[in-house]
């Protein structure tokens, strides 16, 4: 009798510590405690039993039910201890763990040059403007000085686009920032309407367009518009500006300038300006940097001024190809690629 009950708790004792979770303790818990478990069916077997014999097994029975029940609850709350050390094991901080870094962004090196271009140009009294990248044929080219069909056209490799302008020709993607010579000396002119206009004075800055690509051409690039005109600005004043800007630009007054006449239609006469390092790692190669000229008295015309009272100087020059001569940068794609192994560099 005694020896079933105790291997009736010894059972339940075993069924409880195998139980995993609270809910096999329950499942556990149901077999002896349950309606139809082990203990309940033994109440239920003393219907038949003397009221002393109840007394004596009832009391047995009970001893063993306590014992289930202090056992039941032993292992409750043992499973709660466990559950709640795991808890707090999985939401530990390891306080002595490295942070994780958010990298502080940084500017292109590209756009670094640009806000070093305009800030040079601005420290020079120079207006900084912009325009749009799409562009009409007559700004791109004929206000150029280069009319339809004219062999100089095919210097540039012009993307169209699939629009009309209002003259029947196809708008591009600007090939070259001159167009803004036109489009901001107008504005200009405007500005001044009934007033004496002094001079225009103003670089362009922006996104340029060609059918090119290969490590030093690449479809999308940038130029950089510079426009001078007044009562007599010369080249004597382009040297003195564009010399100065270099100088700024690279830090270094060991930096020679040369002009290599060339030919655009809208400047007259024109040249490539190229520099030349002194010292360091491109010391003695002429660098082209940009091209140049004084502005074309029919280009003066179309940005509605008199060529008889306005004279002076244009260039064009690539601030991706001064980033590169700055930094050392061999491969131009490098600043398309989005590499941040690249970018961070810049930082
Ligand atoms: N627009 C010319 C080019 O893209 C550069 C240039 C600008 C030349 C202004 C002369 C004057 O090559």
């Amino acid at each position: 009798m005694t020896t079933e009950l105790d291997s009736i708790v010894g059972s339940a004792r075993d069924a409880f510590a195998k139980a995993a979770t609270p809910a096999d303790l329950e499942n556990a818990k149901a077999q002896f405690l349950g309606k139809s478990g082990r203990v309940t069916e033994l109440m239920k077997g003393m219907a038949q039993l003397s009221v002393e014999e109840k007394k004596t097994r009832g009391a047995a029975i009970n001893v063993a039910k306590q014992a289930i029940e202090s056992a039941l609850n032993e292992r409750r709350q043992a499973l709660a201890d466990q559950e709640l050390e795991a808890q707090l094991k999985a939401e530990a901080l390891d306080v002595s763990l490295p942070g994780r870094l958010r990298e502080p962004g940084g500017l292109h090196p590209v756009s670094l040059t640009m806000e070093r271009i305009e800030q040079i140009f601005a420290s020079m009294g120079f207006d900084v403007a912009d325009g749009p990248e799409v562009e009409s044929d007559w700004h791109s080219f004929t206000s150029l000085n280069n009319p339809p069909n004219h062999p100089a056209r095919s210097m540039q490799d012009t993307f169209y686009v699939d629009i009309k302008g209002d003259d029947g020709i196809p708008y591009n993607l600007r090939p070259h920032t001159s167009p803004m010579q036109v489009r901001y000396a107008q504005a200009h002119v405007k500005k001044y309407e009934g007033r004496e206009m002094p001079e225009v004075r103003v670089i362009a800055p922006g996104r340029t367009y060609r059918v090119d690509s290969d490590a030093t051409h690449s479809p999308m690039f940038h130029q950089c518009e510079g426009l001078w005109l007044g009562e007599n600005v010369s080249f004597k004043d382009l040297k003195v500006v564009f010399l100065d800007f270099c100088r700024t630009f690279f830090e270094t007054d060991d930096l020679q300038l040369r002009f290599r006449p060339s030919f655009f239609p809208f400047t007259e006469p024109s040249a490539e300006i190229d520099i030349q390092f002194q010292s360091g790692p491109l010391a003695g190669k002429w660098l082209e940097v940009a091209g140049s000229g004084q502005v074309h008295p029919n280009v003066v015309r179309n940005m509605g001024l008199d060529p008889e009272k306005f004279i002076g100087f244009a260039f064009g020059m690539g601030p991706d190809r001064l980033t590169m001569l700055r930094y050392g940068v061999n491969d131009l794609r490098l600043f398309f690629d989005g590499d941040i192994r690249f970018l961070r560099q810049f930082r």
